[in-house]
């Protein structure tokens, strides 16, 4: 069962979770194990990578012991994602010696930071690859089968993948993810992001929207349109004749059938535009959800983080995307613990929560990384028992704030997209709402990838996560 709220601490999004993804191997001579940690971008990444390996005849399994060639595809956002992949390199180490043969590799962003010195201090590495060169890796890998260390971690002011499609790894046939663009050219002085996955760039339109059509007429029924800062999207056709801007291209997405539903993430604050709110409000098939993440409610903090937008300035947008959008929900994430962070800059934060009241957030205590602008310019000066105790209470404010949320839908009609059958209860099923709520409900004669309209009961609530239960089905 998908939780409504996931789990609303520290590690829930980006940089610990894994999940080993599978194709069916039967067709394929090799085999392939990849394990994906951070954010939806790398999940997707590892798409890419299972598709251009897959014409190279390896197929992905779920079960290392058989792999040919392990990979982990790995995120540096904070030192703790990055010890969880040193962690489990250990534990490849001891399979290595007994299958000395296999190949290990590390991508992404971990591969990125730290370039050859991977090499150094993770001996059994034979492989490091970063997020712009998984074109390469046919060829790294025949390097790496002769006994060399094979490395490609250049950055590419170009590559898009725009032309490979994604073998979907896990899915549920029903949602799937759709890079937009890659790289950021925002600063924000805590982030590794632009060291790791260089310039933004958007990718052609018309293969986005290619990308989404066929998934569509293969049965899927939602997409979200992934970028780090989805408003700057902007792509011109290379005859100069046609600009897309992000306004346009969830229109074009929603356009293909108004049983796609679309999404999209993550939305910077200083940059979404009523072009795009007007552009949601226009197409019901457009979901009135925002990730907006606010980081800090101080605007002392928010200048020391180089986020270029203040406090009022934020309340003010959301306060626009309330009146443009009564319904639309909002999430965020949020820092806590940033140098010089005060107890007056905490309350700040907590104030803002109170102000948005988000539905869903994702919160993190300050993580120093190294050549960041942060790292260079400002201490890390807040206790470690400090960021955890405001952490704490940003975590206990946001879990009333959720609940609210959710008691706000008891008694409404909603329409939900089923994704699959409950994991508690195989007479129920479950499906997201418009506003990305998890809904349980009898499961009667519906199906995965069906629109049912349902009347909420009740709150269903377990101590750190809680979702909405349905019956009386309408159709
Ligand atoms: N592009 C997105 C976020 C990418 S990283 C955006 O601009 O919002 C996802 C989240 O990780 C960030 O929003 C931030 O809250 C968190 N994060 C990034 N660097 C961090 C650090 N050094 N320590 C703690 N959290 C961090
Ligand atoms: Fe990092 Fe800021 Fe770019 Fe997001 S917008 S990826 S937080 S630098
Ligand atoms: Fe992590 Fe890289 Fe994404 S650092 S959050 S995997 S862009």
């Amino acid at each position: 069962m998908l939780e409504l709220v996931p789990k609303t601490h520290d590690e829930s999004r980006q940089g610990e979770a894994y999940a080993p993804a599978a194709t069916d191997t039967t067709t394929y001579a090799k085999k392939f194990y990849i394990e994906s940690y951070g954010c939806q971008m790398n999940f997707n990444d590892s798409e890419i990578v299972a598709s251009i390996l897959e014409k190279e005849g390896f197929g992905a399994t779920r079960n290392y012991e058989e792999a040919d060639l392990v990979l982990l595809n790995t995120c540096s956002i904070r030192e703790k994602a990055e010890q969880t992949v040193r962690k489990r390199l250990g534990e490849f180490r001891r399979i290595k010696e007994a299958n000395p043969g296999l190949l290990v590799g590390v991508l992404g962003c971990m591969a990125e930071r730290l370039k050859t010195k991977f090499l150094e201090e993770e001996k059994l590495v034979d492989l490091v690859i970063g997020p712009d060169a998984y074109r390469t890796l046919p060829g790294l890998i025949e390097e790496a089968e002769t006994g060399q260390k094979a490395v490609n971690v250049l950055l590419s002011r170009e590559e898009t993948y725009a032309d490979i499609s994604p073998v979907r790894l896990d899915s549920n046939g029903v949602t799937a993810f759709v890079s937009i663009m890659r790289g950021c050219n925002n600063m924000c002085s805590f982030c590794v992001v632009p060291f790791t996955r260089g310039r933004e760039r958007s990718r052609d339109a018309y293969s986005v929207v290619a990308e989404a059509t066929d998934l569509f007429e293969r049965g899927y029924r939602e997409v979200t349109l992934l970028g780090q800062n989805v408003d700057s999207y902007y792509w011109t056709s290379p005859d100069n004749t046609e600009t897309v801007t992000f306004a346009l291209l969830p229109e074009r997405v929603a356009l293909i059938s108004p049983l796609l539903r679309v999404r999209f993430s993550t939305s910077h604050p200083k940059d979404i535009t009523d072009e795009v709110l007007f552009t949601m409000a226009k197409y019901e098939n457009i979901c009135k959800y925002i990730h907006l993440p606010v980081q800090s409610g101080s605007t002392r903090v928010l200048q020391l983080m180089n986020r270029t937008y203040t406090r009022e300035w934020y309340m003010k947008k959301v306060a626009r995307i309330k009146e443009i959008l009564p319904d639309c929900a909002l999430s965020t994430d949020v820092i806590t613990g940033f140098c010089t962070e005060t107890e007056e800059d905490h309350q700040d934060t907590l104030a803002m929560m109170d102000y948005a009241k988000y539905e869903l957030a994702y919160m993190f205590a300050y993580s120093e990384r190294p050549g960041t602008l942060a790292a260079r310019r400002y201490t890390d000066d807040i206790p470690e028992d400090v960021k955890k105790r405001r952490l704490n209470e940003i975590i206990a404010l946001h879990r009333q704030h959720s609940l609210l949320g959710m008691q706000k839908d008891v008694g409404k009609t909603l329409k939900i997209l089923v994704e699959g059958t409950s994991k508690k209860s195989e007479d129920e099923l479950y499906g997201r709402t418009d506003q990305n709520k998890v809904v349980v409900f009898p499961k009667e004669n519906y199906k995965k990838g069906d629109y049912v309209i349902v009347k909420v009961t009740a709150v269903r609530q377990a101590p750190c996560w809680a979702r909405l239960s349905a019956k009386d089905n309408v159709r």
